[in-house]
């Protein structure tokens, strides 16, 4: 997303996610056998109270239109080497199941993976239809290739875009992982009393490269931290929304997997990798003439999970027996709520769950 009031170090590749303005939420009858689809109406705002809303909401302009979309491919390399290698880093404190949660995300990418439909490989398959200049399209398969817990905190309790990459600089030395240039990106998530540099207040994640004079060499990674305590009504919506809106009350949806903070993560961790595997060095995949704020594939569609979505709707999803909020199927029976991706295929945003 575009952040042009910021340095462009500072916001290259940032996701915020709006803060959205609930009208109301309503399901539809909850009959077992007719599709259970839930719509919750919202509109687009910004996060400053005080900044004049947009008159459109990003999400319906682009899916509405593509004559707005200049979505454009700059030579550089897309993650096309199968497969891609993710890194994890934990930093701070995870409870098991929370980890668990985010591997059963990752790992139901890849398409040999066992889910219902529509699925979270399926969902990729968007992703893997951008290609580079040899013709080579983002990898459909990703594999968790090393992990790294800092349950320390060892560079704090408060980071920065650049502390993160002394974080990732000690993971590398301690893990140790390999210096993986084929296919290598490091994720880096963080706990929910980590505070981050603009975390809620501008970003809920971003992606960007290492730099060799910090970690050795330079490596795709994305962070994305775990805003359940600090700002779920920003960054974890729509399971959360803000106190104006009524907190946590009936605005918000039941998030899928019963974790606020971390069922909110996922779409954020859906949106940097797809964004991290056509724009990994930020000179491939994004629209805008500025590329330092860049508009990437994941961007394009913040804030839209199903059909119909736009001007602030989220868009058509679905909503388990229990009435939990998802729009796609992972390994062993997981579910999740993630946000639509960019195709450059159909020029609007795409999902498996869509319903035309
Ligand atoms: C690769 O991308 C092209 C262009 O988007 C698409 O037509 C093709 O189906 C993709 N191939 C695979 C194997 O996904």
């Amino acid at each position: 997303m575009s952040q042009r009031r910021y340095s462009p170090f500072s916001f290259c590749c940032a996701l915020f996610i709006p803060l959205l303005f609930v009208h109301h939420v309503y399901a539809s009858t909850s009959s077992t056998n007719s599709p259970q689809v839930q719509t919750l109406n919202t509109k687009p705002d910004i996060i400053n109270p005080k900044l004049p809303p947009r008159t459109l909401s990003s999400s319906k302009k682009f899916e509405g239109s593509s004559d707005l979309v200049h979505l454009r491919y700059h030579m550089g390399p897309v993650l096309s080497s199968a497969p891609i290698n993710i890194y994890l880093i934990w930093y701070g404190r995870w409870a098991n199941s929370q980890k668990l949660l985010i591997k059963d995300f990752i790992n139901s990418i890849s398409p040999s993976t066992v889910a219902a439909k529509p699925s979270v490989s399926d969902w990729w398959r968007t992703v893997s239809l951008y290609t580079d200049q040899t013709g080579a399209n983002v990898s459909r398969s990703i594999l968790i290739a090393g992990e790294y817990a800092d349950s320390a905190y060892s560079h704090g309790t408060g980071l920065t875009r650049l502390t993160i990459q002394q974080v990732i600089a000690s993971a590398v030395r301690s893990a140790p992982f390999p210096v993986d240039h084929k296919n290598g990106i490091y994720l880096i998530l963080t706990s929910q009393d980590v505070t981050m540099q603009d975390f809620c207040r501008a970003v809920c994640g971003f992606h960007y490269f290492t730099f060799p004079s910090m970690v050795g060499y330079t490596l795709p990674y994305a962070w994305v931290g775990n805003s359940g305590k600090q700002c779920p009504e920003v960054c974890a919506y729509p399971f959360a929304v803000p106190g104006y809106m009524g907190g946590g009350g009936p605005g918000a949806l039941k998030p899928p997997n019963r974790d606020v903070g971390v069922d909110g993560m996922i779409s954020v961790i859906g949106h940097e990798l797809a964004e991290l595997s056509s724009n990994p060095l930020v000179n491939a995949w994004y629209a805008g003439e500025d590329p330092t704020a860049p508009t990437e594939i994941g961007d394009l569609c913040e804030g839209l999970y199903g059909t119909g979505g736009g001007g602030g709707y989220i868009g058509q999803v679905m909503r388990d027996g229990k009435g939990r909020t998802f729009n796609l199927n992972g390994r062993r029976g997981r579910k999740f709520l993630v946000q639509w991706i960019w195709s450059p295929e159909l020029k609007a945003c795409a999902g498996p769950n869509a319903l035309d």
